[in-house]
């Protein structure tokens, strides 16, 4: 018997080997590959705490937990505009010296969306529908160009898009960015378990995988090479966004200045929350730790509590946008020092399986455990840790959803509203309705301006300035 099925008897699992005899040499191979990458100490000690002991999970929330402190945008109450200019200054400084690396999360399944294929392949502009990948792209060819850097880009894919990604920008000739520039990995897996902690399989020779959640991305960007190559670049700054948002800014220098301000390890932006019940995390603060309560884990009754001016208490909203410092991905990502690891949590799901006749079940209830990490459990094991307030209409409109909130159409019109904002300002008319809609759909390229200053600035230099007419595309 081999060795890795031996430690599998041992370990209460020897099921996963169940039918390892009648399979094909080339079968046996990789169930033993899939089976020896599994830490079975840390799933018996993960099925035992979070599993069997589920009042020991650490939602993250206690008593103790406040609502934590941000730095205000300079128009809001608190805002200090000269200190906006000087992080701005400053982290273009930063840009220009060729510290900074985009860094996006795309392994997630897309569920919710219900769109078959890479959720970044998805088309979201208003008139070309450009993908959300295209549009970070050309977010980060513009931001390249200005500080006159080549901004190294790297995607974390997961298993089961990796291959789908790879190829959706090899034939889109990487959408303008140089293919060395970016940058592919898979992110880790973990194997789903039913309530007693026995390991699933999907098929004889397949173990039930799925994504260890965006937190693996810390784990991730070490194993593959990612923060060696970084610091052999002289790169230090990695601009974390999520796959779901066309409008966030890839890379902002005001950002980038209050982080390298504030010697932070990690650092955060935040928009009021819309409304009590609206699916974001909300940064806090326990003793001197600054953490994120996610959605599900805020009481109500908390969700909904008001200050006295009668604004929600937890307001302070996590939009999945940080800045990490190299250094400090580095130590979490490997297991070092103090902070050997980021915690898991559960999900209980759906996961169809192989039974013990060798027949293939598809439940109807949830029936298996996964463990995901979240990335913004970093937080509280992060050195100076900096949040700063953003503009949601310039920042935030994810495509979580196939309709209504929080879907492609809100996101449309959100991208829509900055581009007549961005014409508004500029000196151009455009019609709007009251929620600042244009009446015609236009397209502005973060080629030709990604943000108000610099769109107005393109605006000036067109010589054959035209009516911004329904579709017609700035590029
Ligand atoms: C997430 C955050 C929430 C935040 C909100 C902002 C979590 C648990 N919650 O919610 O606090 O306010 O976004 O929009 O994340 N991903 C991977 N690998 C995985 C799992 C996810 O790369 O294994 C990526 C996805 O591709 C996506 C992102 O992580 O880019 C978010 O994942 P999702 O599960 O959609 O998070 P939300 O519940 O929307």
């Amino acid at each position: 018997m081999s060795e890795i099925r031996e430690l599998y008897e041992a370990n209460n699992q020897g099921h996963v080997f169940e039918f390892y005899d009648a399979l094909t040499d080339a079968e046996k191979t990789s169930l033993e590959k899939q089976a020896s990458a599994i830490d079975l100490d840390e799933i018996a000690d993960l099925t035992a705490r979070l599993i069997q002991t589920s009042d020991c999970q650490d939602s993250g929330f206690s008593e103790a937990v406040e609502p934590a402190e941000y730095i205000p945008l300079e128009k809001n109450e608190g805002g200090d505009p000269a200190r906006w200019v000087e992080a701005r200054a400053k982290g273009e400084a930063a840009l220009r010296a060729g510290r900074v690396a985009a860094f996006t999360v795309a392994g997630g399944q897309g569920t919710r969306l219900g769109y078959n294929g890479p959720k970044g392949t998805f088309g979201v502009s208003p008139i070309l529908h450009k993908s959300l990948f295209q549009l970070f792209a050309e977010k980060i060819l513009a931001s390249s160009k200005i500080f006159a850097r080549p901004i190294p880009w790297f995607i974390m894919t997961s298993q089961s898009n990796h291959d789908d990604t790879i190829t959706f920008f090899e034939k889109s000739d990487y959408f303008g960015l140089p293919s060395d520039q970016v940058n592919f990995f898979s992110q880790g897996v973990m194997p789903a378990v039913d309530e007693e902690g026995k390991i699933l399989l999907a098929e004889k020779s397949q173990i039930a995988l799925s994504p260890d959640g965006h937190g693996g991305s810390l784990r991730a960007l070490v194993r593959s090479g990612a923060t060696r190559q970084m610091e052999a670049d002289g790169i230090d700054i990695i601009s974390y966004f999520q796959v779901d948002n066309p409008l966030v800014r890839c890379i902002d220098p005001a950002f980038i200045g209050f982080h390298l301000e504030g010697n932070s390890e990690l650092s955060s932006k935040t928009v009021s929350k819309a409304y009590a019940s609206e699916k974001v995390g909300v940064f806090c603060q326990r003793g001197d730790k600054t953490l994120v309560v996610e959605y599900s884990d805020l009481p109500e009754e908390l969700a909904e509590a008001t200050d006295t001016n009668g604004e929600l208490l937890y307001r302070s909203g996590s939009i999945a946008i940080h800045l990490f410092d190299r250094d400090f991905v580095h130590r979490l990502g490997s297991g070092t020092g103090e902070s050997a690891q980021l915690p898991f949590h559960l999900a209980h799901k759906k996961v169809p399986f192989i039974d013990s006749k060798g027949k293939i079940n598809a439940p109807e209830a949830p029936n298996a455990y996964k463990f995901e990490m979240f990335v913004f459990d970093a937080l509280p094991f992060a050195n100076n840790p900096i949040i700063i307030e953003t503009a949601r209409e310039d920042d935030f409109s994810p495509v979580k959803n196939a309709r209504g909130i929080d879907s492609a159409q809100t996101a449309r019109d959100d991208q829509l509203r900055q581009f007549a904002r961005w014409a508004a300002g500029a000196g151009i008319k455009v019609e709007t309705n009251d929620s600042g809609l244009p009446a015609a759909a236009f397209e502005i390229s973060p080629l030709f301006g990604d943000t108000a200053e610099r769109f107005a600035s393109s605006w000036d230099a067109l010589e054959n300035k035209t009516e911004l007419t329904e579709g017609v595309v700035l590029a």
